[in-house]
């Protein structure tokens, strides 16, 4: 099978890599050889083997025939979306790591690859090499998805766990994961929480087969997680994850993005550095759970080309996957309910017990450094009455909590 793989960044380069390491086994696996034809990038490569295959432009690969399946790793909405429509209206399956695309079009585009009877295949845009999606699509198909919970970007996930471990500053992790290919080009959408709200967007939408927008879910980043948050979350045998949750309470469903304090008793609470993991809470089966490296050229390129190998063995037939377009409401997440932990400057430790009513001081070591504050868990209650409350405190952080004050 003769395909195309467009963009020569990480992940692009990645799936060429592995094409071309593990050609023997992959081609058993796929019943054929699996051979890149084209590559295409605005870049010149000189002196790498590519060269020869390298092309400017999209058109040759759209009207070559005997591509009968197109990798997309150019990342971003447009041209990606253009190309990737062409392909599968001209009979291509189209395998993709790209989670804005799919995000934002994933039901018109499976709706376009169920006509023309090929595949439209996106396991690596969420949870990179993990297999997440085929499980949502074709193993927990018995059960209602009650609930999803993960930590589905690996940019972040390593800057906490650096701060969390090594008391390694913000920027630093970041410049970190940016060397090691985890960031995205803007890194923006790691650090406050696009990306995995754009692949929250994804797991709901496969969970409950209708639309989520991705603009529809509540996001916050990571950005005003300090050392001294740490401090209080290691006092109290906790950390701080970013986690992307999609839940479903009777007939309303909430989606939302946050950074949260959780204890070493949640599953969640060992995955570190660029892992990923997804909680899933099926109501017959109960919890499974997936881990796995969630970034990087190898790990993601091996989800990729998982799909390219299931797009050779699935040749005139389309996999079916449930996603309409039709759009599913979220609950407005001021209804939705946690505990906060909260500080504040130590001369409001009174009105805090006033407006808090029933909270638990936190207090951490002298020898922490952190002096002039006072700190507490609110009891459990909503986003909208932590605002109401909060407003009369000059909150200096406050992150949500899986426990509470009793
Ligand atoms: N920037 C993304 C992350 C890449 O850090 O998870 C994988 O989608």
């Amino acid at each position: 099978m003769k395909i195309a793989v467009l963009g020569y960044g990480t992940i692009g380069s990645g799936v060429v890599e592995a094409i071309e390491t593990n050609r023997e086994s992959i081609a058993k696996r796929a019943g054929k050889e699996i051979e890149v034809k084209y590559v295409l990038d605005l870049r010149e490569f000189p002196g790498n083997p590519i060269e020869d295959i390298l092309v400017h432009e999209f058109a040759p690969i759209a009207q070559d025939d005997e591509i009968e399946c197109v990798v997309e790793a150019m990342g971003g909405v447009e041209p990606a979306y253009s190309y990737v429509k062409e392909s599968l209206l001209r009979g291509k399956s189209v395998c993709t790591s790209n989670k804005e695309l799919v995000a934002k079009h994933g039901a018109e585009l499976l709706e376009i690859a169920r006509q023309k009877k090929v595949n439209f295949l996106f396991e690596a845009s969420v949870g990179g090499g993990i297999p997440i999606i085929r499980p949502l699509n074709q193993s927990l198909t018995a059960d209602e998805i009650m609930e999803i919970t993960g930590i589905v970007n690996g940019t972040t996930n390593y800057i906490l766990t650096k701060m969390s471990r090594e008391g390694a500053t913000f920027e630093n992790a970041l410049k970190e994961a940016q060397e090691l290919g985890y960031a995205e080009r803007n890194p923006a959408a790691d650090v406050e929480g696009y990306d995995a709200g754009r692949k929250l967007a994804i797991l709901t939408s496969l969970a409950y087969g209708m639309q989520v927008d991705y603009e529809d879910i509540y996001m916050e980043g990571i950005t005003k997680i300090t050392d001294v948050d740490f401090k209080y979350a290691q006092a109290m045998g906790a950390d701080i994850k970013l986690l992307a949750t999609g839940k479903r309470t009777g007939d309303s469903f909430y989606a939302m993005v946050t950074p949260k304090l959780i204890r070493d008793d949640n599953p969640l609470y060992p995955v570190r550095g660029v892992f990923n993991s997804i909680l899933v809470k099926g109501n017959l089966l109960g919890d499974v759970m997936f881990y796995g490296s969630g970034a990087g050229k190898l790990p993601t390129a091996s989800a990729v080309v998982a799909d390219v190998v299931d797009a050779a063995k699935h040749k005139g037939t389309n996999i079916m996957t449930i996603w309409s377009n039709k759009k599913l409401a979220l609950s407005d997440r001021m209804d939705s309910e946690s505990g906060f932990f909260v500080r504040v400057p130590e001369e409001e430790e009174e009105t805090a017990k006033a407006v808090f009513a029933g909270l638990e001081e936190v207090r951490i070591p002298a020898s922490s450094g952190v002096v002039g504050e006072f700190a507490f868990m609110t009891p459990k209650m909503s986003e909208r009455e932590f605002a109401e409350k909060a407003v009369r405190l000059t909150v200096l952080n406050r992150i949500r909590a899986e426990w509470d004050a009793q």
